[in-house]
């Protein structure tokens, strides 16, 4: 038997290692009460790093209608957080609703249900973050993608890379989110699949190591072969079963292998394993980790085909909450001291109450309801007595969650997007910017009688993301600048539900607007004498160079070299 004092030893060697604070530099004597209070110290701090292990916080992103919704509920029918297929809606606004203010409605409705999907699987906590699909609300994904450890990105076999898959993979690169990308659709005719990973690298910048390949496509479809486990996966077309036959297959040459799927798919199975094998490097766990090397599945979502293997294969591969980064220092998620931040902002449907949902990523500690927390950038203490988590598509209140996590807090105009919310130290979180707008327009109170009640609604949207306002320096003029134009459709249904303000909108020739700055002080008063009209000041009272053109942009540039233009808020 292990004696009692050297159990009792090695706890405190353990909390001075994983806790460093809570124990002081020597070993305390060994009487009754500091065994106690050791013992329990040491259990709860490795219950913490326990929960914090078991935390896989993730995005599902892909181009509309590849098919990410549809995987989103599959993973959660696996995960048995719902029961039936169908309980997912999609939040996707489709392409002729630009001006359907009821479904822009619905989605906002909807997309507060499925921001954040958790649940349990093999002992581990999934939490799925839902990205909005129209390209207008882009940037409200890319600001989620802030707050995720890992990504898996949904690819059409038949339509392949597409443009909005582009460009949040290329947010994923910024920051070297590990990525997992699903072909999905194969019971469909599509792409050759050495044609479909050569374009994934090219257009993606990724470099990718299949982890399964499929045996034929479209009607000829029978299933894949797993690499990583080095399993036959069969498919069954029409069957509505979950799980998939799967049959043990550590060497491809075994002759059985004919007997399953046929003499010509064996051969051609055979052949294109073994030319993947000498081309693509081997799957190596750090290098996924390190943003390197994306492991590639295919399936088909809608047959619930691949999708388990790919679940399987992601909670053994996937990260554990990563650190973040402030400008202050690292933040690690062991760390004993809580901190997180706000990624995304949502107002509530009920226009009565002008509350909201202010979505927190926890980064480090323990979140605990009812606790002092400091509101960093308003430099106050504030506590939560209803911070919400989300399991699939129930709401409820929490006691306590870790990093990882996301809990809704309720807001009634407190917070905006980047906000530290900490145990008591000033953290700045990085990484959270807004990104260069592209659409703009002027925008004029419709009734003088409600002057107030328009700042308010303005400041609040602004805070909230939808869009980012400028006032140019030249007269006064309000602008709004948005990434898609469908937000200008949000803000003027918003302003008049919530806020019973009204706007007309006047349109802007502007091509960007692009943050400026300038170490050198005469340069940059030379600058803004000289482009006056062009100029402006955003909400925080930074500069900004609106640009009518690309031409004026680059001639902007080239006639002033010691300004710096920046395309995203952040610099
Ligand atoms: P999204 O969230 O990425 O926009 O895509 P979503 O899951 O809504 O899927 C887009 C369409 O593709 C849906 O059809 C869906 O049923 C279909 N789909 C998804 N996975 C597969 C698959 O593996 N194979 C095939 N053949 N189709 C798939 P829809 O007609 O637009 O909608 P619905 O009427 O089926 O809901």
């Amino acid at each position: 038997m292990v004696p009692l004092r050297l159990i009792y030893t090695s706890c405190v060697l353990s909390l001075r290692q994983n806790v460093g604070a809570i124990v002081e530099n020597r070993v305390p004597k060994f009487n009754k009460t500091t065994k106690v209070s050791v013992f329990s110290a040491y259990l709860i701090r490795m219950s913490f790093l326990e929960e914090i292990k078991k935390r896989r916080t993730f995005a599902i992103i892909s181009h509309p209608d590849a098919g990410k919704t549809t995987l989103t509920e599959k993973l959660l029918l696996f995960g048995g957080a719902i029961q039936i297929a169908g309980a997912v809606k999609s939040n996707k606004i489709k392409k002729s609703a630009t001006s359907d203010f009821m479904e822009i409605e619905k989605q906002r409705g909807i997309s507060v249900a499925t921001s954040v999907m958790g649940f349990e699987y093999r002992d581990l906590k999934i939490n799925i973050l839902d990205t909005p699909g129209h390209k207008d609300f882009a940037e409200d994904t890319y600001r989620t993608l802030t707050a995720v450890d890992s990504v898996i990105v949904v690819i059409d076999v038949a339509k392949g890379v597409e443009e909005q898959t582009e460009k949040l993979v290329e947010v994923c690169r910024m920051r070297n989110t590990p990525v997992i990308v699903f072909i999905n659709k194969m019971d469909r005719e599509g792409r050759d699949g050495v044609e479909l990973l050569d374009e994934i690298e090219e257009k993606l910048n990724l470099n990718v190591g299949p982890l399964s390949w499929p045996i034929g496509m479209g009607r000829r479809f029978q299933g894949v072969y797993n690499i990583y486990e080095q399993k036959l996966v069969l498919f069954k077309p029409h069957s509505k079963q979950v799980g998939a036959d799967t049959i043990e297959f550590t060497n491809l040459d075994d002759p059985d292998l004919e007997k399953h799927i046929g003499q010509a798919a064996a051969a051609e199975l055979r052949e294109e394993v073994g030319t993947i094998q000498a081309v693509y490097p081997k799957f190596d766990r750090q290098q996924y980790l390190s943003g390197a090397l994306s492991p590639v599945f295919f399936g088909s979502a809608i047959n619930n085909f691949g999708v388990k293997e790919l679940l399987d294969c992601f909670v053994e591969i996937a990260p554990t909450p990563r650190p973040r980064f402030t400008e202050e220092r690292q933040v690690n998620p062991e760390e004993d001291q809580f901190a997180g931040f706000i990624f995304k902002i949502h107002a509530n449907m009920d226009p009565k109450h002008r509350d909201r949902i202010a979505f927190m990523r926890i980064c480090s500690g323990k979140f605990e309801r009812n606790t002092n927390y400091l509101h960093v950038r308003q430099n106050r203490k504030m506590k939560f007595s209803n911070p919400t988590s989300f399991m699939a598509a129930k709401k409820e209140v929490v006691d306590e969650a870790y990093p990882g996590d996301v809990v809704g807090l309720y807001d009634s105009g407190n917070f905006k997007i980047g906000d530290s919310i900490t145990g008591g130290e000033v953290l700045h979180f990085k990484g959270i910017p807004s990104f260069s707008p592209e659409q703009f327009r002027y925008v004029n109170n419709a009734d003088p009688l409600k002057q107030k009640q328009l700042s308010k609604g303005l400041d609040q949207l602004m805070d909230e993301g939808v869009a980012q306002f400028f006032i140019k320096e030249m007269n006064g003029r309000k602008i709004i600048g948005t990434v898609g134009a469908l937000q200008f459709d949000v803000i003027q249904y918003r302003l008049k539900h919530e806020y019973g303000a009204s706007v007309d909108y006047e349109p802007v020739h502007m091509h960007k607007a692009c943050w400026v700055e300038c170490p050198k002080p005469a340069a940059f008063k030379e600058f803004l004498d000289r482009r006056k009209r062009d100029m402006a000041k955003d909400k925080e009272g930074n500069w900004v160079f609106l640009a009518e053109s690309a031409w004026a942009l680059k001639m902007a540039q080239e006639n002033h070299p010691d300004v710096v233009f920046h395309f995203t808020s952040e610099f």
